[in-house]
């Protein structure tokens, strides 16, 4: 540390970038300095662009199935070398920023592997990859193949409605949108048929979701509760046995990042009971103990819906049109539903064992209704409240998967605290629905400047730690450059693109 008057001796250059500088002092001391000035911001995002564009490249992945080359992008090469539903929905909207050939190639990948009854699975696998447990022998779905084509055999949250609008809004070619976009927006419509008559056969306007890998957020703490039901003693020692023996992204990445062995045990054991169901989800909606309607999930549901209703009405399909509409107004009814006062945020529902049980936990899951544009104005000043408070939301880098007062924030576990770029994404895009006041806007603001920062001054990892910044999980993670991609052309940070 200098004294004022020590500082007062050194002379002041304008100093490139992290050059470390020798000065002299009167007394002719020698004292070393490193000196860190920041880049310009130009510089910095657009070396983030740059760096962006390249892993994105490194994780793009070719296969042939069926006869047909598919090009896909996988999350990570280091774990997760299969292709995730609503990480390619989240690649296409960055991918077609730079190649819009390349995110129509990577829809039309996912769509490959739909089932006969509509479902896009949660992963598609790559055939002789065998980094990823649980890999494609562990899920007993093969006589839903399409072909070559394995898959896993539930869900996750249904993004991918909103990013075909968004590839087909900014596709500059028109070659590329008239030549697949049919192709894609059947399958799409497909799905969401799918989901509509199996996940809510009570036609609540909410869906349900079985297992904590379809949320996406496999951990939350939201789900704590639900799962507990699922006593490890009761659970069959050969599910246990699987888990220890082939489980590995707690030996590749430290374990206090990663879900724990409990959770593991209960997921495989609900995938136990799927197969033995044979994946007939009339069975499987109505006898899993874990049964949700999960506000993220269905959030993005009701959003989906009505991109589709915008696609469809300007191929001129009113009449199709009109029912992913009514799905879109009817699940925005029931959404607000969750709404509780005492709390100041939107529920979760525990559909499990007939039952209707709020679930209160203060996750950001809470912002999700936000890009559904539910929350009043009322309950978007509350909300706003929340995501300013530096004891709940507003951490160093925002936005914390759980709040920092719950006690079970957890800085570095997963979806137990680290702030993702994916749940970002939702709050930005959803305040963007919204006419903010100024101070509103600002936050929104800053909120797509320090998400931008904190995955390029990281590695573009899986997730981050919301104190530090420090990156967690796998590094060179695809969505992360997807989403850095997507958010730094469409709100122009600093008037840079
Ligand atoms: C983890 C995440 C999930 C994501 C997948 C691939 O399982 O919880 O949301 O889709 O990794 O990135």
């Amino acid at each position: 540390m200098l004294s004022t008057d020590q500082c007062s001796h050194i002379r002041t250059f304008i100093i490139p970038h992290g050059l470390k500088l020798l000065l002299q002092t009167q007394k002719s001391r020698t004292i070393t300095i490193v000196v860190r000035v920041q880049k310009s911001d130009a510089a910095f995002f657009k070396e983030g662009f740059h760096k962006a564009k390249g892993i994105l490249q490194h994780n793009h992945y070719r296969t042939i199935f069926n006869g047909i080359t598919y090009k896909r992008t996988v999350p990570s090469r280091d774990f997760y070398i299969h292709q995730w539903n609503w990480d390619s929905a989240t690649h296409a909207m960055g991918l077609v920023h730079l190649d819009p050939a390349r995110a129509v190639d990577e829809l039309r990948a996912l769509i490959s592997g739909q089932w006969k009854n509509g479902l896009i699975p949660q992963i598609i696998f790559n055939p002789g990859e065998t980094k990823y447990f649980p890999g494609p022998q562990f899920w007993g779905t093969e006589k839903f193949r399409k072909g070559e084509i394995l898959s896993s055999g539930i869900t996750q949250p249904p993004l991918l409605g909103i990013s075909a609008e968004h590839v087909f809004k900014t596709a500059t070619s028109q070659h590329i949108a008239v030549k697949h976009g049919e192709e894609i927006l059947s399958g799409v419509l497909k799905y969401h048929d799918y989901l509509k008559t199996t996940r809510d056969p009570e036609d609540s306007g909410l869906l349900t979701v079985v297992h904590p890998w379809e949320s996406g957020t496999d951990n939350s703490a939201r789900w704590d509760k639900l799962l507990g039901k699922i006593k490890i003693d009761k659970i069959p020692q050969g599910i246990k046995e699987v888990v220890d023996l082939y489980r590995v992204d707690n030996k590749l990445k430290g374990p206090a990042q990663r879900p724990r062995q409990e959770f593991y045990y209960r997921a495989m054991y609900l995938i136990y009971l799927f197969k033995n169901l044979e994946w007939d989800y009339k069975k499987i909606v109505k006898e899993s103990p874990f049964a949700v309607k999960d506000i993220l999930f269905n959030c993005l549901w009701i959003r989906s819906n009505e991109a589709l209703a915008n696609m469809l009405n300007a191929l001129g399909r009113k009449k199709d049109a009109e029912r992913y509409q009514v799905w879109a107004v009817q699940g925005k009814m029931a959404l607000e539903q969750t709404w509780s006062n005492e709390f100041k945020q939107f529920c979760d529902v525990d559909v499990s064992d007939n039952k209707q049980e709020v679930i209160v936990q203060p996750t950001n899951s809470m912002f999700a209704p936000l890009l559904a544009g539910i929350p009043d104005q009322k309950q978007l000043n509350k909300i706003l409240v929340r995501l300013h408070d530096r004891n709940q939301f507003w951490s160093e880098y925002p936005v914390p998967t759980m709040a920092l007062n719950s006690p079970f924030f957890d800085r570095s576990k997963y979806w137990r605290g680290p702030s993702w770029p994916i749940t970002n994404l939702f709050i930005i895009d959803g305040l963007a629905r919204y006419p903010l006041n100024k101070k509103a806007s600002q936050l929104r603001k800053l909120l797509v400047e320090k998400t931008l920062r904190m995955i390029v001054k990281n590695d573009f990892s899986e997730y981050y730690d919301p104190v530090k910044g420090s990156g967690l999980g796998f590094g060179n993670f695809s969505w992360s450059a997807a989403i850095f991609i997507y958010l730094f052309r469409k709100y122009k940070v600093g008037g840079l693109n």
